[in-house]
């Protein structure tokens, strides 16, 4: 029925000896072509949720209690391991935020990039290799030939970075995550390689899961973001609804630490106190504590995430704000809607 690549529904995580689930209940979907961008405070669980699609969470320490995840239709949970392997690098890629964990620095980059091709399509050691150097002139690496013979020390930040998109991308996937993949990277570098993942993502097709916490990156690349807080996704939706009315007040405040959007959206917003630990995470809302609107309905239940017809969906009891903001959304006084005021909302 859908065109979905990647559908996540209702997954939770939980790490040994921790008395709540730390991903709890997140739900995602990517279309063909399409990108999710999921944003939210260090923390919040970005990593978490994307190396449970990949199926790379760490056994010992970290199990999926509920949910599931879907790529193409087929329940990755219920993969074995070997199968699951065979889809990453393959149809399922994933760029890591430190490039250097992910070579291996006694390979040559060319040779790291062939293999991955190779390992996947058992072509010829040639082939492979004319694979890697067109990849790598389609990631615009300079001295692309040469470059092929170089260890990944020999390579700048940005170059190892282009490495990695032409080992994720050379066999095509249909899905790529990227996690922070260019906050490294200084901002010209950046830019171009946003730009190249767009190229690329265009030409293949690729549903791409992009993690960051730079609205900046958001603004340029989404169709869709999922805000995430405490390991729960708070609000989603087409990226124009998240930016210009956002229905969740840690999106407002994370809006309010974009100086660009906060500009259009009105006065900066900042966000007192800090993210709930899960020895002490709360039964209700886990942004409660910090929020302006709260209520004490909030801490009694978890809100649920609804969904409108436009495809925008919050979790906030509280939901529409503007009701409660009133004369304050033009004066000066908005951060006045403290938790001494939620008795009386
Ligand atoms: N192996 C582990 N054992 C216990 N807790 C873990 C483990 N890995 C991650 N966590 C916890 O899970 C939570 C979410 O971590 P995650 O790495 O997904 O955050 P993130 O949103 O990616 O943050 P950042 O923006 O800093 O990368 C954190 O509180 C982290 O401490
Ligand atoms: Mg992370």
């Amino acid at each position: 029925m859908s065109n979905d690549v990647l559908t996540v529904e209702g997954l939770r995580v939980r790490f040994r000896g921790q008395p709540v689930d730390l991903i709890d209940g997140v739900s995602l979907s990517i279309p063909a072509g399409r990108t999710l961008c999921v944003v939210g405070e260090s923390g919040c669980g970005k990593s978490v949720t994307s190396l449970a699609v990949m199926g790379l969470l760490p056994r010992r320490s970290a199990t999926v209690t509920a949910g599931r995840i879907r790529f193409r239709g087929q329940d990755l949970l219920g993969l074995p391991e070997a199968a699951l392997a065979d889809l990453r690098g393959n149809s399922m890629a994933m760029i890591f935020q430190e490039p250097m964990t992910s070579l291996n620095p006694v390979f040559t980059v060319g040779e790291q990039v062939a293999e991955a091709v190779r390992r996947h399509t058992g072509c010829s050691a040639a082939a492979a290799r004319d694979r890697a150097l067109e990849m790598f002139r389609r990631v615009r690496m300079p001295a692309a030939e040469k470059r092929l013979d170089e260890y990944p020390h020999q390579l700048s930040g940005g170059m190892r970075q282009r490495v990695m998109i032409a080992m994720a991308l050379a066999n095509r996937p249909a899905l790529l995550i990227a996690d922070e993949p260019t906050t490294a990277l200084d901002v010209t570098i950046q830019a171009q390689i946003l730009e190249l993942m767009r190229e690329l993502q265009r030409d293949i097709g690729t549903a791409l899961l992009m993690i960051t916490h730079d609205l900046g990156v958001v603004a340029e690349i989404a169709d869709d973001v999922a805000v995430m807080y405490a390991g729960r996704v708070v609000e989603s939706g087409p990226v124009a609804q998240i930016f210009n009315a956002p229905q969740h007040p840690y999106t407002l405040g994370l809006m309010g630490s974009m100086p660009a959007i906060a500009g259009r959206a009105g006065r900066l917003l900042t966000i007192p106190g800090a993210v709930p630990v899960p020895e002490a995470m709360p039964p209700g809302c886990r942004f409660a504590s910090r929020c302006p609107f709260a209520i004490p309905a909030c801490d009694a239940q978890v809100p649920p995430l609804v969904r409108g017809p436009d495809g925008h969906a919050h979790a906030c009891l509280r939901a529409p704000l503007e009701d409660h903001v009133g004369q304050d959304r033009t004066g000066d006084d908005r951060t006045g809607h403290d938790r001494t005021g939620r008795g009386a909302a």
